[in-house]
């Protein structure tokens, strides 16, 4: 019974199946500039354009660049990691599939199922933020969205006088009112029904998507240029207006790490770990390179230049960021939905925040893009290896891409991205994409010791020096977030389970060929 749940898909087979042409195959039109883009085009969103503040003003100050270092330092562990099995093993499919290459099909399924977490809600995630920065953008024109359908269901909110703005009721929002000799009471009130502007945003994005790779790809590069450059103008700006007001620059960074404030994770170096657990958001989605791998002209050199190269640049662009934002602006002004926005402002430049906003949605978009791309892949490769019904492995006949798969979890996510909240939504993506970066680099340690004569075209380096502290450090990460998350983790690897045993284990592929 234990060995027919650990059922391995060989690797050599995995190769050449990648290698086929025909009609189940995807079309290969990425290069390794597309790779990095396609990275950078996943990563920049809503982690540094929405959390960098938030995080900084509740839990680190100035020392959220330590969070920022900490977090990339995981994410570098556990992306060495991904690159070797990447270049190893280039097939769509992600973790899911080095999994069942290595420690077999019922832990590949898990991998595939918590990676739903990853890329299904974290794409419904990035769509919340951007109803944010949209509904913003809007407002400024005149165009007032009503908050009811701009908000998760159940979201309680009052507008602040002689403003345009809705804000989330909060006890810190009722005592500052009251100060100001205001009754929260008297306000108008207004409750989230749906946030029908995260859902289109998944509509229109999942319409993108379905029309074919080398579209979704070129949207992908303009929208991935408008955003770096928005974030390095603000470095430039940032930088500039520092070196003019350096005594700003040191008041605002004195202290660097704040005190602990008595409980775990407010300032202090419990601070730094919460942050780095929740900043680790920031980050997720260099490894969706890696879904693409049978898109990709030449897997075996690029996916690791796609995979690393990405992750470098945003660890720098964050340490950039974070820094030059908390000496510009003192870190307790900064728990707002647009910290960014409220930085260049300091700089007198007003104009740029109306590009901060641009830039930050079409950053968002693409972050949304490249997650609604990866998830329909894994569907596919789950769906032809019988773990999942065959409508999701269809190919459509003309643009060649899993479009019934690709609507079907453009539908869902708009539903999850419409009913929940931000909050909600981000720490149960983080969990699971930490859970999914441990098993990938156990499966890199266990295959060495198993097979350590099999060709590596990208080998980590320092082996088991470096998988075992990306699980130690993803490990901390996941250890940091709030005991309800590791509830929802549970019942969602619960209903995983049974839909194995349900479905999966009587329809594998690999279970029939090999007479289980
Ligand atoms: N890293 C992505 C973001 O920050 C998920 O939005």
């Amino acid at each position: 019974m234990a060995n027919q749940l650990f059922a391995r898909k060989s690797i050599d087979k995995l190769s050449a199946d990648a290698f086929l042409e025909g009609e189940h195959n995807l079309k290969r039109t990425l290069g390794p500039g597309n790779l990095v883009a396609l990275g950078i085009g996943a990563i920049i969103g809503t982690g540094i354009f929405v959390l960098t503040g938030s995080a900084a003003a509740q839990y680190t100050g100035p020392a959220i660049i330590l969070a920022f270092i900490l977090a990339g330092i995981g994410c570098a562990f556990a992306g060495l990691c991904y690159a070797e099995f990447a270049s190893m093993i280039p097939i769509a499919g992600s973790a899911y599939t080095y999994g069942y290459a290595t420690l077999g099909e019922f832990i590949a399924w898990i991998i595939g199922w918590d990676l739903i977490l990853e890329y299904l809600f974290g794409a419904a995630t990035v769509a919340v933020g951007w109803s944010g920065y949209v509904v913003s953008f809007l407002r400024d024109l005149n165009i007032n969205i009503p908050p009811e359908w701009s908000n998760a269901a159940g979201v309680e909110m009052v507008q602040l006088p002689g403003t345009n703005s809705w804000v989330r009721i909060t006890e810190q929002l009722s005592a500052s009112l009251l100060e100001q000799g205001i009754d929260i009471a008297t306000l108008p009130h207004a409750t989230g029904v749906f946030n029908l502007v995260a859902a289109v945003a998944i509509a229109l994005v999942t319409i993108l998507l379905v029309r074919g790779m080398s579209e979704s790809a070129r949207f992908n590069n303009v929208a991935v240029i408008i955003k770096v450059g928005v974030v390095i103008l603000f470095i430039l700006a940032g930088a500039k207006y520092l070196l003019g007001h350096p005594e700003e620059a040191s008041a605002n960074w004195t202290p660097f790490l704040p005190e602990n404030k008595g409980g775990f994770g407010e300032y202090g170096w419990s601070g730094v770990i919460r942050a780095a657990g929740v900043i680790f958001f920031a980050y997720i989605g260099f490894d969706a390179v890696s879904t693409t791998a049978q898109e990709a002209k030449n897997p075996q050199k690029d996916m690791p230049i796609g995979i690393l190269g990405s992750l470098v640049v945003c660890t720098i662009l964050y340490i950039l960021v974070s820094g030059i934002l908390t000496a510009m602006v003192h870190y307790s002004q900064l728990n707002v939905a647009e910290p960014i926005a409220v930085g260049i402002e300091k700089t007198g430049y007003t104009f740029l925040r109306d590009m901060i906003k641009i830039g930050a949605i079409a950053g968002l978009s693409s972050v949304m893009l490249v997650m609604l791309m990866s998830q329909p892949r894994i569907f596919f490769t789950m769906a032809n290896d019988g773990l999942l019904p065959p409508i999701f492995g269809k190919l459509h006949p003309k643009f060649k891409t899993p479009h019934v798969s690709t609507i079907l979890t453009g539908i869902i996510c708009a539903i999850v991205a419409g009913a929940f909240s931000v909050d909600e939504l981000g720490h149960l993506v983080s969990i699971g994409t930490l859970l999914a970066f441990v098993i990938v680099c156990a499966g890199v340690w266990y295959l060495r010791v198993k097979e350590p004569n099999r060709p590596r075209p990208f080998k980590t380096p320092l082996v088991p020096l470096v998988p075992i502290l990306g699980i130690l450090v993803c490990v901390g990460m996941m250890a940091g977030l709030p005991a309800e998350t590791w509830y929802r983790l549970l019942g969602w690897m619960a209903i995983g389970v049974v839909i194995y045993f349900t479905y999966g284990k009587k329809h594998s592929v690999i279970r029939k060929e090999n007479n289980l």
